[in-house]
């Protein structure tokens, strides 16, 4: 959600600036704005709107020191005046935040009785703040102390300051915030895709932490002024992993790269041959008597398939929690519970709430996601990388694939298991995929007769309707067809009141057990009046079902099942000329709660 980028240095920054804000465009927002630090002055480019937009608007400065920001507007509408940098009053700071500040209201009604704020952001306020503290303090950092003690919320800071315009200053708490190092210079950005470019030597900074930048020293302190001594790291992305190469949308090549991928996790997790892990992790989880799931959106979706794999391979019970719920209802905990996190940014605000409030409960917890270093994978105790490559698109696809198979691994070596080579298995997957991706036409045509709807429904049971689940969120986050997953048997107890003539409704076929009573369902929907698809497996079809999958192993269909509904999610998309990979309203990691 949002981003920041900010470069201190040799080079014209203004390029530099932009090209970091592309690439965290996948995060999603609404406005975009860049402070250039002048030989005069702070001259500020803002409006809501594309990048590209801002690129046309930005002047022709020479500066090398300067901050961007893209805005995912949470206190006032997206609009040039509520867009970032925001500079205070005075003039002397201009400053880009990403998070929500909870206390706005009342430090504005304690602070600023009689002040007049330009914006409706939650941001001026702490413009105006950190130069009132100033002014009264006479020291940037003390400041910033002060204004971390006082702010309540969620907030990563890039800070110019008009009277040194040697330094950037950052602040971070809660919102995820980086420092590149690099060869004189230095940069911030929210993630290391901003910064990649440029350099590969990275600083964390903690919650509660600020720095003071120049382009040759980076000084990283603690809220109560005590100089921090960091390790840097270093990232494995390849910058190229960033580009879409000849495909029209990130979208269409992520579906498309889960064959590699699951090769890659395949060989990412092996040693002499077989599938291995760190064995600290398979203790850790042989040890609980429970495990629970924490996540969200489509992460949520693979860890009800976890759920399955665990109990059925490892025979441990688990609870599968929706990260924003299980913060506030936390229920009755098992006698030594292990928490999973799967999170594909590692950054999702509600996930990392839960992560927080477990461990002041004092419970273990291991992070399975993409992102190395970031929040979740920092703070767990255990972690498995999900090894997808950077997922650009907002639409969840590989890293969802890419979480089952990690799941499927850990249950199985978990679980010890011989009776069957889950390598083998999941190779098989890899090429049933890799035949449907080639199918695109069928996906195609199927989307375009199909969806002439405004709602549509996926049913299936068990491991279906979890995987009829994540198909519905896919459809409707980005063709805006309001969808649901059901559960087939449960239609017909109030919901099959919605069916009239050509609802589409498609069923997902992939168990032996279930495959009758789905069936029967379809018919019940059909004899309604709705448009039916089905989806099955081969050996489970019939005659007329319009996409049949190869069978692979009767744990992993969901892995294959699932690549129809993202195609056709992906063409119904394609056909309405929507913004595929940036839908609207939606961010790719969701910062705040
Ligand atoms: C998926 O298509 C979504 N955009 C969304 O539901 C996502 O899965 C969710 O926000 C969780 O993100 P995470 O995996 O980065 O924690
Ligand atoms: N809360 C701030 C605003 O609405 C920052 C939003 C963001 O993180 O981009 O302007």
């Amino acid at each position: 959600m949002c981003g920041i980028v900010g470069y201190i240095g040799y080079k014209d920054v203004k390029d530099i600036l932009l090209t970091g804000l592309q690439t965290l465009e996948y995060r999603g927002y609404d406005s975009a704005g860049v402070a250039l630090f002048t030989d005069k002055d702070i001259v500020v480019y803002k409006d809501k709107g594309r990048i590209e937009h801002l690129r046309q608007i930005v002047g022709s400065e020479a500066s090398c020191t300067g901050i961007g920001h893209t805005r995912w507007a949470t206190h006032g509408v997206p609009n040039h005046v509520n867009s970032h940098p925001h500079q205070s009053l005075d003039g002397r700071f201009v400053l880009v935040h990403n998070g929500v500040i909870e206390n706005d209201d009342e430090l504005k009604h304690k602070y600023f009785v009689d002040y007049k704020f330009k914006s409706e952001t939650d941001t001026e306020l702490v413009v105006e703040l950190l130069s009132y503290y100033v002014r009264k303090y006479k020291a940037v950092d003390v400041a910033l102390r002060h204004l971390m003690n006082r702010l309540h919320g969620s907030y990563a800071l890039a800070i110019l300051d008009k009277e040194d315009p040697d330094v950037i200053y950052i602040v971070k708490n809660k919102s995820p915030l980086l420092i590149g190092k690099g060869d004189g210079f230095n940069m911030v950005g929210s993630d290391v895709m901003a910064m990649l470019k440029e350099t590969n030597e990275f600083y964390e900074l903690d919650d509660l932490e600020y720095a003071k930048i120049t382009k040759e020293k980076i000084e990283i302190y603690e809220i109560t002024g005590a100089l921090i001594e960091r390790e840097s790291f270093s990232s494995k992305l390849d910058p190229n992993d960033m580009e879409k190469g000849t495909y029209a949308h990130f979208m269409l090549k992520e579906i498309e790269e889960q064959p590699f991928v699951l090769r890659r996790i395949i060989d990412e997790y092996k040693k002499d041959e077989k599938l291995y892990m760190d064995e600290e992790i398979i203790n850790a989880v042989r040890q609980s008597d429970r495990l629970y799931i924490i996540a969200a959106g489509t992460s949520y979706h693979a860890g009800l398939i976890g759920k399955e794999l665990f109990e059925k391979i490892a025979k441990i019970p688990v609870e599968v929690h929706i990260s924003s719920e299980f913060v506030y209802n936390t229920p009755l905990m098992s006698q030594k519970p292990l928490f999973i996190f799967i999170s594909q940014s590692g950054e999702t605000a509600d996930s990392r709430a839960s992560l927080v409030k477990i461990k002041k409960m004092g419970y273990q917890s291991l992070a399975i996601t993409n992102v190395e270093g970031s929040t979740l994978y920092r703070e767990t105790n255990y972690q498995l990388l999900l090894h997808a490559g950077p997922e650009i698109a907002v639409a969840s696809t590989k890293a969802y694939s890419a979480q089952i198979a990690v799941l499927s691994i850990l249950a199985y070596l978990v679980g010890d298991i011989n009776d069957f080579d889950l390598r083998h298995e999941l190779s098989l997957v890899a090429n049933v995929i890799e035949t449907l991706c080639d199918e695109n036409e069928l996906f195609e045509e199927i989307a375009k007769k199909t969806f002439t709807k405004r709602n549509c429904f996926y049913i299936g049971r068990c491991i279906d309707f979890y995987v009829a689940q994540e198909a519905a969120l896919k459809l409707k986050e980005i063709s805006y067809i309001q969808t649901e997953g059901f559960a087939s048997g449960e239609l017909k107890h109030g919901t099959i009141a919605l069916i009239e003539d050509d609802t589409p409704v498609i069923a997902v076929i992939s168990q032996e057990n279930t495959n009758l009573n789905t069936r029967s369902n379809i018919k019940e929907v059909k004899a309604r009046g709705a448009n039916t698809v089905i989806i099955s497996l081969k050996s489970l079809s019939a005659e007329k079902d319009q996409i049949v999958i190869d069978d692979v192993h009767p744990l992993l269909t969901p892995l294959v099942t699932i690549i129809p509904t993202q195609l056709l999610a992906y063409y119904a998309a394609l056909h309405r000329d929507l913004d595929i990979d940036k839908p609207r309203n939606l961010a790719k990691s969701v910062t705040v709660e």
